[in-house]
């Protein structure tokens, strides 16, 4: 019997067909009256250095420890021969190399091998660009990328000889080309003369980054962001903005200017969770705040810094000392003010002036910032309002964001907000991990927000399952059904970005994320791909909807059909995004009112992303196991009457033609 009805559900499933005679919902579509507008900035894209995001993720460099400036020096290199740690090197704010010198006999040798990021991945036919600052007079070095499999071959695969001649500190380049593919690889670097030599800054990137650049992101990952079409792009965190204590905050003066004289900071996912410890996590700033808002501009999305408040994180350090005084904050807030002159300042300015020095004269045309991550407490207000005014009588269009802390709802939540009216911040940040129920719940969270206050911004969120604290397709499922809410109010919902973006199979320390990877692959997940249908299809406008005659909210007695309606005016089309929630097969019938006489409805494509298996998620080794699906659909004049498969994301989309 059992089996019996499993067969029937798959068929009905696949076929689509109704298994109990069940009458179909009426969806209307008032398309003469068009509503609020969608943000361009809608939908967007959140970054933190998490799960080895950007060091050992997005920033392409393969080598890890590459200044020797880890607290164990050596971290991440083996050493052979006669090999000395230095300190007196050409980077002030990274003195720390290596000097190699004779092993003591013709037949032994001197070098270090470094173990990159949970190995170093290359690429059958790929090149690599290994550079090093060096000096040494007449000297000569053997660069080799080695093979580390557990077999003990540990031999090279591809390897070149490198002269070395300069007294002075200078900076040599050869391009490796490999002939195999390894996930794994070791780069060694030999002395292979007689004497004396120095090396700092040892560095392997594929010449192959996004868009070629030489400081660049890895070409996968970077693309995976590109293609969800972002409006807006937060950075760099999360957390690691607070900082533990003040001084391992993030500091956005020391990410900018050369790399090479970029000083490591630790990188507190390290330790934050002890059962998933990494002690060799931190950030080298190689990618800083001019390649965030290079990439920003890359993918035609806003930039979104966030700064620090002068508070470091509550959660992990609520001691006194980790506060900045408010009297004290003055360079807190000079930051602040430096960042917008760095990112839209004139060539003059003196940090308008480092922007172009970096290679970008223009200006980043930065509207945005955030000050503080997930403060609470009166404490946070108090070390905002200072920032406030600052940027206020400064740069009076620059649009503030602040905190609602670390919860969704709840007393800190409760307080924070009035005191964001209080301040007029211009949008306010609000986070949610939570589980199925919650996302269920609050489809309509945002029906009743106050329409006159500060904007939202759904700065971090993502269905945590219960249970299930992992990628699969009903977490997914579950936040699309919410994003309806989220696009119904559009007039108050700003910007919303899901959190976290990346996670390394090998280094994780939060789940879910959005785009997993390896030294070699990325997959995306459904999380991803919901993301992406909303930011390819959010429209201009936003349409009143209603099923049954009454509005749409996902709630009680709309059998879990959530929905949400868009008009753009611009390709000329109608979106109706339909998330249904519940097992049961739900038909639907869609009229599109208030067309003109002679409007057509033409070119209709229905969007699908579905999976029978609720648990499961792209992976690795497949990762187009669960993509979304485009069909052609007709409609019958202004009526569209579909069935809408269980536990399915579908998007109905039509273009609107005139016949005159
Ligand atoms: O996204 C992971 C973390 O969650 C962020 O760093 C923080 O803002 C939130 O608590």
């Amino acid at each position: 019997m059992k089996l019996h009805r499993t067969l029937l559900t798959a068929l009905a499933f696949t076929a689509g067909m109704a298994l109990h005679a069940q009458s179909a919902h009426n969806m209307v579509v008032q398309t003469n009256k068009v509503g609020a507008e969608i943000q361009p900035t809608m939908y967007g894209l959140f970054f933190e250095d998490i799960n080895y995001g950007a060091d050992g993720g997005l920033y392409a460099e393969l080598i890890k420890n590459r200044s020797f400036e880890f607290p164990q020096n050596f971290m991440g290199w083996a050493t052979f021969g006669n090999v000395k740690l230095m300190n007196d090197g050409p980077f002030e704010r990274n003195p720390h190399y290596v000097r190699l010198g004779n092993p003591g006999h013709g037949h032994k040798h001197t070098g270090i091998e470094n173990e990159g990021f949970f190995g170093i991945g290359v690429k059958e036919g790929a090149e690599y660009r290994f550079s090093v600052w060096a000096r040494g007079e007449n000297q000569k070095i053997r660069v080799e990328l080695i093979d580390n499999d557990t077999m003990g071959e540990n031999q090279a695969f591809v390897s070149k000889e490198m002269d070395i001649n300069s007294k002075e500190w200078k900076q040599y380049e050869v391009v490796l080309k490999s002939p195999v593919t390894d996930p794994k690889a070791h780069l060694r670097i030999f002395l292979t003369s007689k004497g004396t030599l120095d090396l700092e800054h040892v560095s392997l990137f594929p010449v192959d980054t996004w868009k070629g650049r030489k400081n660049g992101l890895r070409k996968d990952l970077a693309q995976a962001l590109y293609d969800t079409k972002p409006g807006v792009f937060r950075f760099p965190g999360g957390c690691i903005v607070e900082g533990t204590d003040l001084e391992t905050r993030y500091d956005w003066k020391k990410t900018v200017g050369p790399v090479e004289n970029r000083p490591l900071n630790e990188n507190r996912w390290h330790y934050t969770f002890p059962y998933r410890f990494f002690p060799d996590y931190f950030q080298t700033y190689g990618m800083g705040f001019f390649e965030f808002f290079e990439l920003s501009e890359d993918m035609g999305a806003e930039p979104l810094p966030v700064l620090s408040c002068g508070l470091s994180c509550q959660f992990q350090n609520d001691s006194e000392d980790a506060h900045v005084k408010v009297c004290d904050l003055g360079s807190y807030i000079q930051d602040a003010l430096d960042l917008i002159e760095f990112a839209n300042g004139d060539v003059n300015t003196k940090w308008g002036k480092l922007r172009a020095d970096m290679g970008h004269p223009a200006s980043f045309n930065l509207k945005f910032i955030g000050i503080g991550n997930e403060q609470w407490g009166p404490e946070y207000p108090e070390h905002l309002k200072p920032f406030v005014e600052a940027i206020r009588k400064a740069y009076p269009d620059i649009k503030i964001v602040g905190s609602s802390g670390p919860n969704s709802e709840g007393d800190q939540f409760e307080y924070l907000w009035p005191e964001m009216k209080k301040l007029k911040v211009d949008l306010v940040d609000e986070h949610f991990y939570r589980p199925e129920s919650w996302f269920l719940a609050e489809g309509n969270r945002y029906d009743n927000y106050d329409r006159k206050g500060p904007k939202v911004f759904a700065g971090e969120y993502a269905c945590h399952g219960k249970g299930k604290k992992w990628n699969h397709f009903n977490a997914a499922l579950l936040e699309a059904a919410f994003m309806t809410g989220l696009e119904r109010n559009a007039d108050v919902v700003h910007m919303a970005t899901y959190a976290p973006l990346f996670a390394h199979v090998e280094g994780w320390q939060w789940r879910p994320d959005m785009i997993w990877f390896d030294n070699l692959n990325s997959v995306r997940t459904c999380s991803y791909y919901v993301q992406q249908l909303y930011g390819h299809n959010k429209g201009t406008n936003v349409l009143p909807l209603t099923m049954d005659k009454r509005a749409v909210s996902g709630q009680e007695g709309q059998d879990g059909l959530f929905a949400s309606a868009v008009w753009d005016k611009d390709t000329k089309e109608y979106i109706v995004k339909v998330a249904n929630t519940s097992d049961r097969v739900q038909p639907l019938s869609l009229t599109f009112a208030g067309l003109k006489k002679n409007d057509k409805l033409t070119e209709g494509k229905c969007i699908t992303l579905q999976s029978a298996d609720l648990d499961k998620d792209n992976t690795l080794e497949n990762p187009n196991a669960i993509v979304p699906k485009e069909t052609a659909v007709s409609i019958d004049g202004n009526v569209l009457n579909v069935e809408v498969a269980p536990k399915t994301f579908v998007l109905y989309k039509f273009t609107k033609t005139s016949n005159k």
